[in-house]
């Protein structure tokens, strides 16, 4: 349709039409039972508000999909098609690692198939748009949901919020293949206070500028089709209700003009919130803030045509709203295609194909982050002729998608013991097997079936038996993990421990046998401390996907490289949250290890540092970087200088090494943080191989919300850091004229 097309029906539409686009229900208020992702039974819909709904959420399904929308349109006067939205967030049916897993891997482009790969299935089974990507900006592993982001890292989620929606999206909505994106959740809402989902955020506008919006600013500059406000609050007022961030921030500063969606019931929560005393209040300041659709609330349906009515909204308002929706539908094609790319036969044909499945399985090895390796005792050696002990509950657990995954069956998952036995078959090497533990024990307190698990009594026994084995083995390969609803929507943890008795049979096993090897399988960073301490290996896997168990498998034995570098600073103990790597110093900064306890930043029960920090993993083989070259030691305003090292293979295979580009500035009108990501680039050397990596710095980067509040740089000296990961103190310093 042309845009005065478009006009044209709006103002043709009766108030209650346009009000009936604006509203987005669960498919079962159509008859049609979908995934549900929010509270139940809080909406009475009548049939007309039914027929008039502009958009349904939670169903997917080629044939299920245009049969309701043939439904709609003989049901609408003016046979305006329904848009279909769906939560993809690392996969449809082909299920990529977590999000978090993919930000590990450094590597946008992998996110970015990932999203064409998703966007083929599910735009096949007839969904149009993904409220993905999710780029809340994560530094609590204590929360839940930093499974569904990038990571703690401003540069690097930007870098992912482009690929993804670039991924989904395409160049035009309404290609084949292609669906509508939805960045998520504006905004904050990764820092909720606690750890504890859905709490308080509390923020300077300095810092939520800085750190926590630049991924959103990325998908908008990308050209993301949708936005979806966040269940917290900013500054003391909700997301769903705040005009400042809405109006101002999103579509003002960063001018997004796409449609603005609530979260899950998040308007009808402004009066849980209390800053609405009734769902008529919630409803009026949802769309003074610029909500276009009220997702699964009973605001918009039941008070928005009564509050322009009265006069109390202006119907302005509405059309506007409208005319986004309108839009979107256009762009997507559906006045031309209302069933756009649904069709069965492509669906079957496309989901879980051989191809697809390869790309999961490559790209879950570039998302490992490899913490541990003593002696090189990984890669296993095909030829050693020896017996490698497999044990612990991921060895046979097919629910390792992550919680935002929806798997028709797990049935056609792999799990570790078919695939390391694939992997092993025509090796030297033999591999028994201990079930040693599971996840949970039975009658847990998870949300586990309660059936699920060993009685205490019976998993004494299994760590025994897998003791015994181990006793007798070359080499022990543990699979332990969280359940994979661990992490997720409205599952933070006080601890960041494995669940049950895993760590009983890891100390069993190490007790009799020194080369042990941990696989973790998590949708969070863990306490990994004892894990390593008993363990001559340690390999993060995440929660990564239907081919993650062949991934793991090419990566014991060589077949692949674990490229991960950590997206989250990885803690000593969950008392240590929030944890992130681009803090501040501190009148009483720390430096060292060394520095002394007492009189300085820090604890006196547990070091300050990470674990590991963010950036760091291991590989297969080593690197040397050479000190910082700088190609000038001022930089103009408008000008750039260039950092460059050298990187060497020192070591006997092949491998990739993630150089990492961090910024410090030395001082400003305020505090600065300590370093800050602002290039990354992945090289893959054959031994003894040397290559120059070279960034470019400008004044751009330099740039921050000064104590003017004007986001621009200041004069001075700045520190360049190029190495490994987030501590490298390999460094040059050069002066930014004034
Ligand atoms: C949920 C989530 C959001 C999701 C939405 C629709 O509550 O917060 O991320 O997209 O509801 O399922």
């Amino acid at each position: 349709m042309k845009q005065t097309e478009l006009q044209a029906l709006l103002a043709d539409m009766s108030l209650e039409e346009k009000i009936g686009q604006m509203v987005q229900l669960t498919g079962d208020f159509l008859g049609q039972e979908g995934i549900v992702t929010g509270p139940e039974g809080r909406i009475v819909v009548t049939p007309e508000q039914a027929r008039l709904t502009g958009s349904i959420l939670g169903v997917s399904g080629a044939d299920k999909l245009r049969a309701i929308q043939e439904q709609v349109l003989a049901g609408q006067p003016h046979h305006i098609p329904m848009l279909f939205m769906l939560d993809v967030i690392n996969g449809f049916k082909t299920i990529f690692p977590i999000p978090l897993a993919q930000g590990a891997s450094f590597e946008p482009e992998l996110a970015k198939r990932g999203a064409q790969i998703a966007a083929a299935e599910a735009s096949a089974a007839g969904v149009h748009l993904t409220f993905a990507p999710m780029l809340d900006l994560v530094r609590d592993a204590r929360w839940g949901r930093v499974m569904e982001s990038p990571g703690e890292d401003p540069f690097l989620v930007g870098a992912f919020a482009e690929a993804m929606t670039k991924g989904f999206q395409g160049d035009k909505l309404s290609d084949k293949g292609k669906m509508a994106a939805c960045l998520k959740h504006f905004a904050g809402y990764g820092y909720p206070e606690g750890g504890r989902d859905y709490d308080n955020v509390e923020l300077s506008e300095r810092t939520f500028r800085d750190a926590f919006l630049p991924g959103y600013r990325k998908a908008v500059e990308a050209g993301v089709a949708m936005a979806m406000t966040s269940f917290n609050t900013i500054n003391r007022v909700p997301s769903s209700a705040n005009r400042w961030l809405m109006r101002d921030v999103l579509r003002g500063e960063m001018g997004f003009d796409g449609v603005l969606i609530s979260d899950y019931d998040a308007v009808g929560e402004l009066v849980s919130h209390g800053i609405a005393a009734d769902d008529r209040e919630a409803a009026k300041l949802a769309i003074l803030a610029g909500v276009d659709i009220d997702m699964m609330s009973p605001c918009y349906l039941n008070h928005l045509q009564e509050l322009v009515e009265s006069g109390e909204v202006e119907e302005r308002l509405i059309d506007e709203a409208v005319m986004r929706i309108l839009k979107l539908k256009n762009d997507l094609g559906l006045f031309e295609n209302p069933f756009k790319d649904a069709d069965e036969a492509e669906a079957s044909r496309l989901i879980l194909c051989d191809s697809f499945r390869r790309e999961a399985r490559e790209a879950a090895a570039k998302t490992f982050v490899l913490l541990k390796n003593e002696d090189a005792i990984l890669p296993l050696s095909a030829a050693a002729d020896e017996t490698v002990l497999l044990s612990g509950p991921y060895c046979t657990e097919r629910r390792i998608c992550g919680a935002w995954s929806f798997p028709d069956t797990y049935d056609n998952i792999p799990n570790v013991l078919e695939r390391v036995a694939e992997g092993l078959s025509g090796s030297a090497l033999k591999a028994e097997y201990a079930p040693g533990c599971s996840v949970t024990l039975r009658g847990s307190i998870l949300k586990d079936k309660p059936e699920e698990g060993m009685t205490h009594e019976e998993t004494e026994k299994a760590i025994r038996e897998a003791a015994e084995k181990a006793a007798g083995a070359g080499k022990v390969i543990l699979f332990l993990g969280e359940r994979f609803y661990q992490t997720g929507e409205g599952s933070s943890r006080t601890e960041l421990s494995l669940p049950g008795m895993q760590m009983d049979l890891l100390r069993a096993v190490s007790s009799v046998n020194p080369n042990v090897i941990t696989v973790v399988f998590s949708g969070r960073p863990l306490v990994m401390t004892e894990i390593e301490q008993l363990s001559k290996a340690v390999l993060m896997v995440w929660m990564p996907g239907t081919e993650g168990a062949g991934a793991i498998a090419d990566v014991l034995l060589g077949k692949r490289e674990p490229e991960g570098r950590l997206s989250m600073s990885l803690p000593f103990a969950a008392g240590q949250e929030p944890l992130y790597y681009n803090r501040f110093r501190s009148g009483r900064p720390r430096f060292s290890s060394e520095d002394i306890k007492g009189y300085k930043v820090g604890y006196i029960d547990i070091d300050y540092w990470p674990h590991h920090p963010f950036g760091y993993g291991l590989g297969y083989t080593e690197f040397t970087c050479s000190p910082v070259k700088l190609s000038a030691d001022t930089l103009e305003a408008g000008g750039s200088i260039t950092a460059s090292v050298t990187v060497k293979n020192t070591g006997k295979r092949a491998g990739s090494e993630t150089v990492q580009l961090y910024l410090r500035d030395a001082a400003g009108s305020v505090v600065r943080p300590v370093r800050e990501l602002k290039g990354f680039t992945k090289v893959r050397l054959q031994p003894g191989e040397c290559r120059e990596v070279a960034f470019t710095i400008t004044e751009e980067m330099l740039r921050f919300t000064r104590l003017d509040m004007r986001f621009a740089s200041e004069p001075g000296d700045f520190e360049v850091f190029i190495g490994h990961d987030s501590l490298t103190e390999n460094k040059a310093v050069f002066r930014l004229q004034a």
